[in-house]
């Protein structure tokens, strides 16, 4: 199994590397992408992968937050604004766009763009020009990734957001997908991670413990690759021997209820050949790792469980 990086996406799950797929074939046009999912599944690195893989990767990859920016400056901060165009402006000053432009502007929790700001949005996406507060009209060559953890078809309903923008931005949807549906991916990323903080931490490179790296792929991971990556953070710093015990893990992952093993969620479209893989592993995780108690659950002969295997690992 080869294991993906770019700038650090790591995992190599079919899930992962569909999005990744997608993401590679949309980087070199100059197309709108929306970067859907959970919080902390890796949304702003995705966002990176596709400036990285296009055309403009030498141009400037500039983030903007939409949701931690208050309304009132949140049109000069992107336009930028003109000297004396409000009280306070006292030199003209290049927007987020001017910035961007040549590479690619990552609005980031578009979700929570006020609806004035939508409209002026719009219109760039549109005519591909602006303009800066208080200034004339004005054109950016920029390309537009834009992220959020919301449902914005339900933000559109609620009147929250423009439905014309909406569409306009989903061009190309991405979703990433949360870590509790491609636990498989959850020892490379432990591996990644203990890496870099042992690394950060001056320590020599840790282990893992069995029974560790068990509890890690159970755990249900609500807050995705982020909550995982300070799991570990954690783990590393407190440390005492040269492997992650349990004891080392926060009681939250090491006392949570086991997520509930005997459901499995898929998305509708899944491939086949995934859905069979995750069924059959997840089944054999349930029967304790006897092949045929699993193939007896799956109605399969044990011939074919073994064969199945073989061509999982192969
Ligand atoms: N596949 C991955 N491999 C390695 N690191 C990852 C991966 N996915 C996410 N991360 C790391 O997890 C953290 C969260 O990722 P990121 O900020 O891209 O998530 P996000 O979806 O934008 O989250 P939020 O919705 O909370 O803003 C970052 O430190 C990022 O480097
Ligand atoms: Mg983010």
């Amino acid at each position: 199994m080869s294991v993906l990086t770019g700038r650090d996406i790591v995992g190599s799950s079919p899930a992962l590397r569909r999005v990744l797929d997608i993401a590679l074939q949309a980087a070199p046009s100059s197309a709108t992408v929306l970067v859907l999912g959970e919080s902390g599944t890796g949304k702003e690195l995705l966002a990176r992968f596709i400036h990285q893989h296009s055309a403009r990767s030498q141009g400037a990859f500039v983030a903007v937050n939409c949701s931690a920016i208050p309304e009132a400056i949140l049109e000069a901060e992107l336009f930028g604004h003109e000297k004396g165009a409000f009280t306070g402006a006292h030199a003209r000053r290049e927007g987020r766009f001017a910035k961007a432009d040549g590479g690619t502007l990552f609005l980031d929790e578009i979700g929570e763009l006020a609806l004035s700001v939508q409209v002026k949005l719009l219109r760039v996406l549109q005519e591909g020009e602006y303009e800066p507060v208080g200034g004339d009209t004005t054109r950016a060559d920029v390309r537009i990734v834009a992220a959020t953890n919301k449902d914005l078809r339900a933000e559109v309903s609620a009147g929250r957001f423009r439905e014309d923008l909406y569409y306009r931005l989903n061009v190309i949807a991405l979703t990433a997908p949360p870590l509790r549906t491609r636990r498989e991916d959850i020892p490379l990323i432990v591996d990644h991670f203990v890496g870099l903080y042992c690394k950060k931490n001056g320590r020599a490179r840790l282990g893992v413990a069995k029974e560790t790296l068990d509890r890690l792929m159970e755990y249900s991971w609500p807050g995705n690759v982020r909550e995982l990556e300070n799991v570990v953070e954690r783990a590393v710093v407190l440390c005492r021997g040269d492997r992650l015990t349990l004891d080392d893990l926060p009681d939250v992952v090491r006392e949570a209820e086991t997520t509930d093993a005997s459901t499995i969620t898929f998305s509708v479209g899944t491939p086949l050949d995934e859905v069979e893989r995750r069924l059959i592993r997840e089944t054999l995780r349930q029967a304790k790792g006897d092949k045929s108690v699993a193939a007896q659950l799956l109605g399969i002969s044990t011939r074919t469980i073994y064969r199945k295997l073989g061509e999982m690992e192969g």
